[in-house]
C-alpha cells in the first residue's frame, strides 16, 4: 500500500463540567462532520476521543502532514463542536481556537497537532498517547524510556532491528529553534535539555538505521502563542510498535511510573501523570491529577482499527495507586513550590497585582 498519514489534531472547545470532561454532544457533532468527509473521500477514516476536556480527531488520510485540507477540516469540526458547547454553555466554549478565521494550517492557531507519515508495514500497531492538565514536556521523560533507556525497553539491548538506536528531535519552545541528538552517543547531552520539559519538547523520534518515523508529539504551546493563560496545551503523542519499534509493552511501560508534570490546577502545579482507562479520563480532584490514556490501533489499508484501551488493564492499578498517594503528598504542600510551579511558569499569576499594591512597602537595602 502507498503511503499513509495519521493525524492526531486537538483542541479544548468546552468543558463539562467546567474542565472535567466531555459532552457527548461534542463528540457526535465531531463524529458527524468527520463523516461527511469520509464520505467525500477526503480521509480514511478516523475516530473522535477525549481525554478530560479535550477533543481529540485521530483522522487517516493520504495527503501527506500539514495538509490545508486536513488542518481546514479539523478546525471546522472544531468551530462546528464550539457551537454545541456554546448551546449547552459548557464552560470555556471555544477556548483552544485563538483566531476567527483559518488561515491554512491550524499550528499557531490554538489546537495542537501530531502528524506522521509512512508505508505501512504488513503489520502496523501503533499507539496514540493522549493527556490532559499537563503540558507537551510530560512527553520527554517517557520518549526517552521507551527509545533510549534499556531498563524500560529491552529491545534496545536485543534485538537487532532497535540496537542501533533512535535520533531525537529536541524543540527549544522559547526560541522556536530543533536540534537533532544521535542516541545512544548523544545522551548525556540530550538529557541536559529534555530534562527541563518545561523549555525543551521532544517532538520526534526516527529510527537511527534508516530515518524511518517512529514517534511525534504535538508542541504546541498556548501560553507563547496568545501571550496569556488560556489554559494548558494538553498534548497528544503517536507511536509506531513492533517489527523495528519497542514492542507494545515496552512503549506502554514508559508510563508504569507515574513521573511528574505541570499542569493539574489552572495550569500551574506539579503532579503525577496517571495513566488511566478511557472510562476514567475525567480528571476531578483539583482539577487533576493529570490524566493520560492510550488508544491501541491496527491500520489495515488505511483504516484504523481500534481502539483499544490500553491502561485498562490491572497490571497499572499500581501505577494509579502510586499517583494517587503522589497527588495527595503534593497537595499537601499547598500555594507552596514544588507543588506550585515557578513564579515565572506559572499561567496564573497575581505577582504584578501585589507587587504594584506593596510597592511603597519594600525597602531597598543597599
Ligand atoms: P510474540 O512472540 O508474541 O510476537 O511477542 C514478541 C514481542 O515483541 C513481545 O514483546
Ligand atoms: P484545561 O487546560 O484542561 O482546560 O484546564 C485548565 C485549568 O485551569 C484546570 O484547572
Ligand atoms: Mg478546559
Ligand atoms: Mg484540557
Amino acid at each position: 500500500m502507498s503511503k499513509v498519514t495519521i493525524s492526531v489534531i486537538k483542541a479544548d472547545v468546552g468543558g463539562y463540567v467546567g474542565h472535567s470532561s466531555m459532552h457527548p454532544e461534542l463528540i457526535q457533532k465531531a463524529e458527524e462532520q468527520l463523516s461527511k468527509a469520509r464520505d467525500q473521500g477526503k480521509l480514511l477514516d478516523f475516530r473522535v476521543m477525549h481525554c478530560g476536556d479535550d477533543l481529540e480527531l485521530i483522522m487517516t488520510h493520504e495527503r501527506g502532514v500539514e495538509n490545508k485540507d486536513v488542518h481546514k477540516l479539523a478546525w471546522d469540526t472544531f468551530v462546528g463542536a464550539t457551537e454545541v458547547a456554546k448551546n449547552l454553555k459548557l464552560y470555556g466554549a471555544g477556548q483552544d481556537l485563538l483566531s476567527d478565521a483559518f488561515s491554512g494550517n491550524v499550528k499557531g492557531m490554538g489546537p495542537g497537532v501530531a502528524e506522521m507519515e509512512f508505508t505501512p508495514r504488513k503489520s502496523e500497531p501503533i499507539v496514540v498517547f493522549m493527556a490532559d492538565k499537563t503540558s507537551p514536556g510530560a512527553w520527554n521523560l517517557p520518549f526517552y524510556r521507551m527509545f533510549a533507556d534499556p531498563f524500560n525497553t529491552a529491545g534496545l539491548v536485543i534485538d537487532p532491528a532497535l540496537h542501533e538506536g533512535f535520533k531525537f528531535r529536541i524543540l527549544d519552545l522559547k526560541e522556536n529553534k530543533a536540534v537533532m541528538f544521535r542516541c545512544p552517543e548523544d545522551l548525556y547531552d540530550m538529557l541536559v535539555f529534555i530534562g527541563s520539559p518545561s523549555r525543551y519538547a521532544v517532538m520526534a523520534v526516527y529510527r537511527k538505521k534508516d530515518d524511518e518515523i517512529a514517534g511525534v508529539a504535538s508542541v504546541q504551546r498556548l501560553g507563547y502563542l496568545a501571550g496569556r493563560y488560556i489554559g494548558k496545551d494538553d498534548p497528544v503523542m503517536i507511536v509506531r510498535s513492533q517489527s523495528g519499534f519497542p514492542a507494545i509493552g515496552e512503549i506502554l511501560e514508559a508510563f508504569a511510573f507515574p513521573h511528574l508534570v505541570e499542569g493539574w490546577m489552572r495550569g500551574s502545579h506539579i503532579g503525577p501523570l496517571m495513566p488511566v482507562g478511557f472510562q476514567d479520563a475525567h480528571p476531578t480532584r483539583f482539577d487533576g491529577p493529570p490524566r493520560v490514556i492510550a488508544a491501541g490501533f491496527q491500520i489495515n489499508d488505511g483504516k484504523l482499527v481500534g481502539p483499544r484501551d490500553m491502561f485498562a488493564d490491572v497490571s497499572f492499578d499500581e501505577a494509579r495507586r502510586q499517583a494517587n498517594f503522589i497527588a495527595e503528598y503534593m497537595r499537601r504542600i499547598g500555594p507552596f513550590e514544588p507543588h506550585r510551579l515557578p513564579l515565572d511558569e506559572m499561567e496564573y499569576t497575581t505577582l504584578p497585582q501585589v507587587m504594584e499594591k506593596l510597592a511603597g512597602r519594600f525597602e531597598s537595602l543597599g
